[in-house]
């Protein structure tokens, strides 16, 4: 029997499931689809497919959706995320676009960086005209991305990076001003060691022409940080991805360099490789001691064994929509564990989501996880042969023998696998207390979340008046509950800013690849709170950083958790 919230069923109902499927034929499917892949290695694939059904289907650990949506299906394509190189000639840019269309039509989600292209006004010498410029063909790889979703199971999202010395760098950082346009995509600045240090000393800073590594002019680097911090105030975007960060992290450096994530931020990958990701729910990590609930280290442990073995096996049977993807992600086999459910996991545990004891906990259980995983891959390096990059990893350095994949973890946005596990997204905080939803005949509910409910139950403070006032306004604000209670149940937009940075940094520092987390800001939020931000998280070793300010845009980016 699984336990299904009525959001998961319509979910899977409208999107997941195949023609006459139930939600625990569909966890079968997956199963015993990941589970073919022992056999090559000489393992009984029932028990293994078994051991994955129950993961799945207690809601423990879930794949990313294109798994879910693809397993058993012919040439299935399980991963979500991709990155493809795009460089400064026509015919590579539409050969690009080709590859994004098919990566889409297979479930999955494509990276970029525009940065080699040769910058608008700049001359043509086939035509002897002049270029339209890098923020021309995002407009291009937009419609298409548009014209295609129509056809795919999931609609394909995007990631445009361009490097923050590139001559067209303003046009960029407002090529979203506009809210009608670029919806297929997200932007991100690639931000630079040096020009972070130019805006500290108020230098100037080289726009470089990418074509022929000459200086286009000199800019006031404080001139581009306003404009950028300008507009992420006024629309959540560009993100910031501090692309020189991300390069210190790249577990093999001699194979290339790191130039855009996926299209949620949280996996940079080299061009043409792919990554697969899944997130353990840690609302099912709790276990009593007397009255008290505490983290079971034991399940966790064994939960994150399991998953990454389960997403080893992806690699091996994944049917990747191009050779050149084949190879890349084949050399380094990156898979990506994450989790969900951690504000959930806080208030069962009486913890303020603000709170040093917090941020100390996501530090510990992103390290005990990724300390498991790599545990686990070694063990798997051994018995079936280490990624073939491996000799010319970092991992030689560090003293490994064994390494079965180059990265084994990442934090997900979870935006659709977390309604399917009925947990809380990610890392993220609440966003309300109360959910509303359309049931039969057009009829509204809103009811209250289960975990605050079962919260305030234990603490006898559930009142008929409580639970009336937490459904009109999704929080306890002005509610006449203990302050310690009003700290546990703040939602994202009543949690300080510098407590999402908190979070956001201390679940980078044990996270292979990168961390989905948004910064949310009030409505009131200053421009000189978004500069901060930025300087924070930087400071702090963050691989990017997404801010958003309360009703800021209609339409919410994508790491809110688009469902399909
Ligand atoms: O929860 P789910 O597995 O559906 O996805 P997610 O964790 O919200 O997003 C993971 C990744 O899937 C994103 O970073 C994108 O690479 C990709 N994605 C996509 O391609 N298209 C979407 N509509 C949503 C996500």
């Amino acid at each position: 029997m699984i336990l299904l919230s009525p959001e998961a069923e319509t979910v899977l109902k409208t999107r997941y499931l195949l023609p006459n499927e139930t939600p625990s034929v569909l966890f079968q499917r997956v199963a015993s689809y990941v589970a073919k892949a022992e056999a090559d290695y000489g393992h009984d694939a029932a028990s293994y497919a078994q051991e994955y059904y129950e993961l799945m289907s207690s809601l423990t650990f879930l794949p990313n959706s294109p798994a879910l949506l693809n397993a058993g299906k012919p040439h299935a394509q399980l991963a979500a995320c991709f990155v493809l190189p795009v460089e400064d000639s026509l015919e590579d840019i539409f050969e690009t676009l080709k590859h994004t269309a098919l990566i889409h039509q297979s479930g999955g989600g494509t990276g970029f960086s525009f940065s080699r292209l040769r910058p608008e006004g700049d001359k043509v010498d086939a035509s002897g005209g002049t270029a339209g410029g890098p923020v021309s063909f995002l407009h291009i790889y937009d419609k298409a991305t548009q014209v295609v979703k129509q056809g795919a199971a999931r609609s394909g999202a995007n990631m445009a990076v361009m490097q923050v010395d590139h001559p067209d760098i303003f046009t960029f950082i407002t090529a979203k001003r506009r809210h009608d346009v670029l919806n297929n995509f997200n932007l991100s600045v690639g931000v630079t060691d040096d020009f972070m240090r130019a805006v500290q000393n108020k230098d100037d800073f080289a726009l470089v022409n990418p074509r022929n590594g000459k200086v286009v002019k000199m800019v006031p680097a404080k001139e581009i940080f306003d404009l950028l911090v300008q507009m992420a105030w006024e629309n959540g975007e560009p993100g910031l991805f501090f692309i020189d960060t991300v390069n210190k992290a790249n577990p093999t450096p001699g194979l290339g360099r790191f130039e855009s994530p996926n299209p949620c931020s949280e996996q940079p990958l080299l061009p043409f490789e792919s990554c697969v990701l899944g997130s353990i729910n840690l609302t099912k990590m709790l276990k009593k001691t007397g009255d008290e609930e505490i983290l079971d280290e034991d399940k966790l442990a064994r939960t994150v064994r399991t998953a990454i073995r389960f997403l080893d096996n992806i690699v091996d049977i994944n049917h990747y929509p191009l050779q050149q993807v084949t190879e890349a992600t084949k050399r380094t086999r990156k898979i990506g564990l994450g989790i969900m459910g951690l504000a959930e996991l806080f208030i069962s545990l009486d913890i303020p989501y603000a709170s040093e004891q917090a941020v100390q906990l996501t530090r510990s259980i992103m390290k005990f996880i990724t300390a498991e995983a790599r545990a686990m891959s070694a063990q798997l390096g051994q018995v079936r042969g280490n990624f073939p990059a491996f000799r010319d990893s970092v991992y030689i350095q560090q003293g490994y023998h064994y390494m079965r994949n180059a990265t084994v973890t990442t934090i997900a946005p979870t935006g659709t696998i977390s309604i399917i596990a009925g947990c809380s997204s990610g890392i993220e905080p609440l966003f309300g207390l109360a959910m509303t939803r359309n049931v039969l005949e057009g009829k509204i509910i809103t009811s209250v979340n289960q975990v605050v409910v079962e919260y305030l139950n234990r603490l006898g403070l559930l009142t008929d008046s409580v639970y009336e006032q937490i459904v009109a306004a999704g929080s306890v604000v002005g509610l006449p509950l203990p302050d310690r209670v009003k700290r546990v149940l703040a939602t994202a937009h009543e949690i300080e800013p510098y407590w999402h940075v908190a979070h956001l940094a201390a679940a980078q520092k044990y996270t292979d690849n990168g961390v989905s987390k948004t910064v949310n800001l009030p409505k009131n939020a200053t421009l000189a709170d978004v500069a901060e931000v930025f300087f924070t998280s930087y400071a702090k070793g963050c691989k990017g950083v997404t801010v958003y300010r309360d009703k800021s845009r209609d339409q919410q980016v994508l790491t809110h958790g688009i469902a399909c």
